[in-house]
């Protein structure tokens, strides 16, 4: 490529009106009179007015631009012009236009039906939604990584692939590893407890898969999970911690993507007045609520999405719900002190009923105990002896906890439905494209 190409946002610089510029990009809208035309033209920068005149550009370059489709990619030169009727009051008077790929005409437009913009989901990432979006997602991961580095948890490695099913062996993904049975992770939580000892305070953003045939639009069977493990951690200190990284995460985001967000129908500033502490609820009380609202729950009943967005339908901050019985819990969950019918554990639910953003709790550190309830939850406590061995060499107090990070960007970005939020979207209907 020649040097010297500038990016469209060039052509909004204070002193750029009279400069000559050379941009390049794909085409959004174009409109042409057969004398004039007019394009506006994108890149990753901004969206800039050209307008093309066929006495300027001859008849040859003008009927080639005049041709390139929607998302046709084209170099253009010209001078930064104001016009109070361009997008932005600035346009681009072209001198002279090459098409670098004039396109097919681009299927994607308005009023199609959600299947055929899934079944063309690899150019329906073009719009301006899906790339709002996925700015506001990088920025997301961004800011937590950011917290993470400020806290002196270090990210480590775990595989994605594993001879155990870690969180519960019939929404694992089973494959064929060499003619024995293998899974694709749905946490790394057990690799990172195992990391904790060298580092003491662990994290990891890894894929995770359920093969959950949920159809709910909170439900993906891919998704980017975080995962943080913090040694010498109890219940109390690790909800300061997550409701510490949530406030930060949303604050740092209404402070670098306001126009994104806007744009998406989040108010910046409603994601800056999320402060911790927020609101602890136990289990049960959360039961007591909902039975009082009128919900048919009984202690046991696990929460699921009506549940879930009746305690949090009018609220403007998260809520944590914490002491869960055990029975609906993972097998690693520590015992409460003062109640062994429960778990030292919490959910982090989002505001406005979307529902669970995490999942934390204190591991048990007992081995006759974590093996009984690996037994109790009907797996094999061989199959977890690497496990079960970290408990006899160092074993010390412990807390963690998984953020599903396209369930807090749904709550965020206000989505109506999760695969919104991740560019190839993987349900039980589709891994394709
Ligand atoms: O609550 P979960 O199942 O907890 C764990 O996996 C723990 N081992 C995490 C840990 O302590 N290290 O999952 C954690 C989070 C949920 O709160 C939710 O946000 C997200 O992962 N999640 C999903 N996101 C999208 N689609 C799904 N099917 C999800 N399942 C869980
Ligand atoms: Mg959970």
């Amino acid at each position: 490529m020649p040097p010297g190409f500038e990016p469209v946002a060039a052509a909004f610089a204070p002193d750029a009106v009279g400069k000559t510029l050379r941009l390049r990009g794909w085409v959004l809208r174009s409109r042409s009179s057969g004398g004039i035309l007019f394009l506006q033209i994108r890149d990753r920068t901004g969206i800039v007015q050209v307008t093309g005149k066929r006495d300027q550009l001859g008849d040859a370059a003008f009927d080639a631009a005049e041709h390139a489709q929607v998302e046709g990619a084209l170099t253009v030169d010209g001078i930064v012009a104001e016009d109070r009727r361009a997008p932005g009051g600035r346009e681009l008077r072209a001198s002279a236009i090459q098409v670098v790929d004039p396109g097919l005409p681009f299927p994607i437009f308005t009023e199609q039906t959600e299947e055929f913009l899934l079944d063309h989901r690899h150019l329906a990432i073009r719009s301006q939604e899906h790339v709002a979006t996925f700015r506001v997602k990088a920025e997301l991961l961004r800011a937590c990584r950011e917290f993470l580095d400020r806290e002196e948890v270090l990210e480590v490695t775990p595989p994605i692939l594993s001879g155990n099913a870690a969180e519960g062996g019939a929404e694992a993904f089973q494959i064929d590893y060499f003619g024995r049975p293998g899974y694709l992770s749905q946490t790394a939580q057990l690799y990172l407890e195992a990391l904790l000892f060298p580092h003491e305070r662990v994290y990891a953003l890894t894929p995770s898969f359920r093969a959950e045939k949920s159809r709910t639009p909170r439900h993906l069977t891919e998704y980017l999970h975080l995962e943080v493990e913090l040694a010498w951690c109890d219940l109390a200190g690790l909800l300061d911690f997550m409701e510490r990284m949530v406030e930060s995460v949303a604050r740092t985001l209404a402070e670098r993507r306001p126009k994104e967000l806007t744009a998406l129908g989040r108010p910046p500033a409603e994601l800056a007045a999320i402060r911790a502490p927020f609101p602890r609820i136990t289990y049960a009380a959360a039961i007591d609520r909902l039975r009082a609202l009128g919900l048919p729950v009984t202690w046991g009943s696990d929460l699921g999405t009506a549940e879930e967005r009746a305690l949090t339908l009018e609220s403007a901050t998260p809520l944590f719900v914490t002491h869960f019985p055990r029975e609906l819990k993972a097998f690693y969950m520590l015992r409460s002190p003062g109640d062994p019918r429960t778990a030292e554990a919490a959910d982090l639910l989002a505001p406005e009923g979307y529902g669970e953003l995490m999942g934390a709790s204190c591991r048990e550190t007992d081995v006759a105990l974590l093996t009984e309830r690996i037994r109790e939850v009907g797996a094999n406590p061989a199959e977890y002896e690497w496990y079960l061995d970290l408990r006899r060499h160092g074993s010390v107090p412990h807390a963690g906890f998984g953020l599903g990070i396209e369930r807090l960007l749904r709550w965020i970005l206000r989505r109506e439905h999760i695969r919104d939020t991740t560019p190839f979207p993987r349900t039980p209907a589709r891994h394709t494209p």
